[in-house]
């Protein structure tokens, strides 16, 4: 077998993992219409990956104003709660493990998207550079368009999206997921109450490190009271690539990149979370983690670490052999191998992505790529 070390037995929470190999979230754009359902074509294409030792699924807003781009998939409407059923059915006759990634974009948003067209929610009222949110302009077209300037949330309000989140929580469970991820990462919501860059509030939600992670801090309490924190996971983007913000366009780099997350983790820890997902700087050339964040992520953390960002099974596996990382996703990877850890077991070369089909439309780029047997034409049994 190629890369043995990831497929050594594992546990996550009160999971038995097949090996370390993870489908991380991915969005897809392709959710039913009207009212962002998943389809069964979204069944599909999760039941083809089930071989991952452990799934998330694609980002799912939690609440109407969580969407930031046309067509992703919601958690909050009973349509939504069972089209995810047929999801996470699908995945389990295969044996897999699903968790839902709990999303809000916060204010990576556009009035397009927004119920009676109000302005994006955000810790303060500061535009998004950098990134773009999507809308439809047709059926089945969009386009990229800059978020629009967000309004600052009441306090009351934080508080009452606390409440949406132990909500979805509440839903993802209905609807047969083994757990949720929170996504704090990648410049949304939570990620902007974090960062200095988004958060100018003076109250008990801004200034102060301990302050801008209270956010953080009571939607990990409010969810684990639902799943459980064995069911609970976390995703950051810690960024250090440089000093200069212009040079990112998803996530903030901090000013102490270090010692952000470093606290971030160590409020995952008091809490008893299962796993904390750390996604990397993932464009071309971006440079690695520092090795001694890799440790002290360690050495605050006693759950699962799972990394993500530009791996190959080679250096995924040496950094489970180094004892850094326990689970390792493979994001593009996965979407144009279905078979990934079969492929990656036997040496098996990998398809290559189409980029062009990677958000919305149907079957093409989504539930078409072949696995290895097919694609070298010889017949499975
Ligand atoms: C098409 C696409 C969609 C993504 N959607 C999400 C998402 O919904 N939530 C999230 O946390 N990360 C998302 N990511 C980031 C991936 O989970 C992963 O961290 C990234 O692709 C790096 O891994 P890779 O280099 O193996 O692709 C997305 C990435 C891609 C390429």
């Amino acid at each position: 077998m190629h890369h043995p070390s990831l497929f050594t037995s594992v546990t996550l929470g009160r999971h038995a993992l097949k090996n370390r190999i993870v489908l991380p979230p991915l969005t897809r754009q392709r959710s039913g219409q009207p009212g962002n359902v998943p389809t069964d074509l979204m069944a599909c294409y999760y039941r083809q990956r089930a071989g991952a030792g452990f799934m998330i699924s694609e980002g799912t807003q939690i609440e109407p104003r969580g969407q930031g781009y046309a067509w992703t998939p919601g958690i909050y409407s009973q349509a939504q709660i069972d089209g995810w059923r047929k999801v996470t059915e699908a995945v389990h006759a295969e044996g897999g493990i699903i968790f839902a990634q709990l999303w809000h974009v916060g204010r990576v948003s556009h009035t397009a998207l927004q119920p009676n067209g109000d302005v994006p929610v955000a810790p303060s009222a500061i535009q998004a550079k950098k990134v773009k949110s999507f809308i439809e302009t047709g059926r089945g077209a969009g386009t990229l368009v800059e978020p629009s300037v967000p309004r600052e949330l009441s306090v009351a309000e934080i508080k009452q999206l606390v409440a949406l989140y132990a909500q979805a929580a509440k839903n993802a469970l209905a609807a047969g997921f083994d757990g949720v991820e929170i996504h704090s990462a990648n410049g949304y919501l939570v990620n902007q109450f974090i960062s200095t860059h988004a958060n100018h509030r003076t109250d008990e939600y801004g200034g102060s490190l301990q302050n801008r992670l209270r956010f953080l801090r009571e939607i990990v309490e409010g969810v684990g009271e639902v799943v459980g924190p064995d069911r609970l996971g976390v995703r950051f983007t810690p960024l250090f690539t440089s000093t200069d913000q212009d040079r990112v366009y998803i996530g903030f780099v901090e000013d102490d990149p270090h010692q952000t997350y470093i606290e971030a983790i160590k409020v995952l820890e008091a809490a008893g979370v299962a796993y904390v997902s750390i996604a990397e700087a993932d464009w071309d050339n971006a440079p690695d983690l520092p090795e001694d964040f890799r440790r002290a992520v360690r050495q605050a953390f006693s759950g699962r670490i799972l990394y993500a960002g530009r791996y190959t099974a080679e250096r995924g596996a040496r950094l489970v052999d180094a004892g850094l990382a326990d689970l390792i996703a493979f994001g593009r990877p996965f979407i144009a191998n279905p078979d990934l850890p079969e492929r990656i077991a036997n040496g098996w070369p990998l398809n290559t992505l189409d980029p062009v089909t990677i958000y919305g439309g149907e079957e093409q780029g989504f539930t078409d790529y072949p696995v290895y047997a097919q694609a070298s034409g010889l017949t499975t049994k």
